[in-house]
């Protein structure tokens, strides 16, 4: 009893990663001139010559995935910070975080999406219940097998639920990296590319700090059902394994009475009047 006790503790200590961080588990991958990763702050920068990026060395199945992001002030229409997951190839799985910049004094806006083999257009979109240029706040996604939460704050904002024996695709297949990436799209982030970006006020720095993985690794089709398995039984899901708490849900209702802007399940001229089946289910 003991000793499968102790098999089973090493066999999860070889296959979840705790605390992966920038300096260790990220790198630049555009802009690196004028972007940088030093210890637990990563600054991505976005001038006239060019945007910036970064990844993760490994790919993750399941975790939460913290980022303390403090955003561009003043003047930031037409600007792009992203914060996602995302496997690669037409079927790709993303989870995302996309912050719209916007003219001073107006709010930011928080674009949330949602990508299940390759197919994507699930938006919903928030104003935030602060200023987030004047500080670090906490943007976390949370994925595990049965729901993805997107926190700010820890604040649930928004819930996916796994349905897939209902039909409805679930990111549970493939391995996703951790993206963060600052850039210019003047063309279509505000009103069309009706504001177009400051460029007087440029460089533009966004900064990321306290990056943490809690994550089971992703080596590729082998690990997928030892990952699915070993997950349910580690620390870091056993008390949000279960879906949210009613306190939780509480804020996740005030969040979205207050402070969503747009809902793709609401979007019926989008849709032609086929609202997504998600939308018919218990998202909470
Ligand atoms: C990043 O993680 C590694 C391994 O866990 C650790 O040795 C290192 O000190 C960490 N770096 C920072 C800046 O926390
Ligand atoms: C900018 O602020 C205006 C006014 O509140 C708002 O309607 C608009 O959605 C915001 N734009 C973006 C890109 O956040
Ligand atoms: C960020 O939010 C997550 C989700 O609520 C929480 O688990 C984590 O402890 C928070 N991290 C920090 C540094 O506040």
């Amino acid at each position: 009893m003991l000793v499968a006790f102790f098999i089973c503790a090493l066999m999860i200590t070889n296959i979840i990663q705790v605390n992966a961080n920038f300096s260790k588990s990220m790198y630049l991958t555009w802009g690196a001139q004028h972007a940088s990763i030093v210890g637990e702050d990563l600054h991505l920068v976005l001038d006239k010559t060019s945007g910036s990026a970064a990844r993760s060395k490994r790919s993750f199945l399941f975790g939460s995935i913290e980022m303390l992001i403090k955003l561009i002030p003043g003047n930031s229409a037409g600007i792009v910070t992203a914060y996602y997951l995302s496997s690669t190839g037409s079927q790709h799985d993303e989870i995302d975080f996309e912050f719209l910049g916007n003219s001073t004094g107006q709010p930011y806006t928080v674009n949330t999406n949602l990508f299940t083999q390759g197919k994507g257009s699930r938006e919903q979109q928030f104003h935030l219940w602060f200023d987030p240029t004047a500080d670090f706040h906490n943007y976390t996604i949370h994925w595990n097998p049965t729901e993805i939460v997107w926190y700010v704050d820890s604040m649930p904002i928004r819930v996916f639920r796994n349905y897939e024996h209902e039909g409805i695709a679930y990111p549970n297949k493939q391995g996703m990296r951790v993206y963060t990436s600052l850039w210019n799209a003047d063309n279509w982030a505000t009103r069309g590319g009706l504001v177009k970006t400051d460029w007087s006020k440029a460089p533009f720095k966004v900064g990321f700090h306290h990056f943490r993985a809690r994550a089971c690794k992703w080596n590729g089709a082998a690990s997928i059902n030892q990952c699915a398995s070993n997950v349910k039984a580690n620390w870091w899901t056993s008390s949000v394994y279960k879906h949210l708490s009613y306190g939780k849900i509480r804020q996740l209702n005030w969040v979205k009475k207050n402070f969503m802007t747009y809902d793709y399940c609401k979007d019926y001229k989008r849709f032609n009047g086929h609202i997504p089946h998600e939308c018919f289910k218990t998202q909470f």
